[in-house]
């Protein structure tokens, strides 16, 4: 899908590195010649990581350090050399009803998500501004920024916050040349989202169902749209949110999409009859 060394002198830092997407994210953009700065709490994981990308040739390191500390994170940011790129990708969650969230909890999932975004784009960004060369920032939210969600009141909370600094950014920096982008997966298999959030097969069957492409999405999927809007392919592109997620969100808000469900045939049916009776 792209050119090899697509990326090449480019330096991204992927927040939330050691496991999942934001995992999935370094070994592409590392495949395609960037140099992938990966932050996460668990050193082991990104050790697993760094090892995966040298492996296959690439380039990357590892700095043990949690979003929600901002000294941390600036400590970080001022250890490395020039960065052309910063994805947050780091991100906490878990299905609770509202009523039995303490304030902690909901405070909990709020600095990883909107606190931690902010301290790494803060940091990394003024990088970018001192460095006058510009640079790439892409936010990974979820379709529930715009529309809510039940159970997961946090997340959705921080994740709507994270899309309007992605948008507030996007203007106020484009002076710097700095593009600020998001991208919002629907459901997408990786073990820490997975045993959170659809902890019981039929959970799964039900939320694969709701998907008009009827299948979830891959991390490789999510992986090359982040290359894309952090590649200089992208660079007029600022602001927006790419969402990929099979048509979820749009199907569960459509009045009629639920007749997606129904025998398509007995739905034809049903609507030649229909037509039938206006004659
Ligand atoms: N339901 C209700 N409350 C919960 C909860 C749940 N499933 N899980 C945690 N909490 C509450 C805790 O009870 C605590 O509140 P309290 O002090 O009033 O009791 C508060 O949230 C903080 O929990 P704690 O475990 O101390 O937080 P932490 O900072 O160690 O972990 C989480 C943060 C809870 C977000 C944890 O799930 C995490 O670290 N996640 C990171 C990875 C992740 O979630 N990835 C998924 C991406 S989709």
């Amino acid at each position: 899908m792209f050119q090899a060394g697509l990326l090449k002198d480019k330096t991204f830092v992927i927040t939330g590195g050691g496991s999942g997407l934001g995992a999935e994210m370094a070994r592409r953009f590392a495949e395609l010649g960037a140099r992938a700065v990966l932050l996460g709490r668990r050193k082991e994981k990104l050790d697993e990581v760094v090892a995966q990308i040298e492996r296959a040739g690439g380039s990357a390191s590892g700095y043990p350090c949690d979003v929600r500390d901002s000294a941390a994170v600036q400590e970080v940011a001022s250890r490395l050399g020039q960065v052309d790129g910063l994805v947050n990708n780091a991100a906490g969650n878990f299905l609770a009803a509202a009523e039995d969230l303490s304030a902690n909890a909901f405070k909990a999932v709020v600095d990883i998500v909107l606190n931690g975004t902010f301290h790494c784009t803060s940091a990394f960004g003024r990088r970018m501004i001192e460095s006058g060369k510009g640079g790439a920032i892409l936010n990974i939210v979820t379709t529930y920024a715009w529309t809510g969600s039940a159970f997961v009141l946090p997340s959705a909370c921080a994740k709507a916050g994270v899309l309007a600094l992605t948008r507030s950014l996007a203007v106020e920096w484009a002076a710097y040349r700095i593009r600020v982008n998001a991208i919002a997966p629907g459901p997408v298999p990786t073990e820490g989202a997975f045993s959170r959030l659809l902890p019981d097969p039929s959970f799964e069957e039900a939320a694969r169902n709701r998907i008009p492409l009827k299948r979830f999405g891959t991390p490789r999927e999510i992986a090359d749209a982040a290359v894309y809007l952090m590649s200089d392919g992208a660079g007029y592109v600022t602001g927006d949110c790419l969402t990929i997620d099979g048509g979820e969100w749009l199907r569960s808000g459509g009045e009629f999409s639920h007749a997606t469900d129904f025998d398509r045939d007995n739905l034809k049916q049903m609507l030649k009859a229909i037509r039938g009776k206006e004659k």
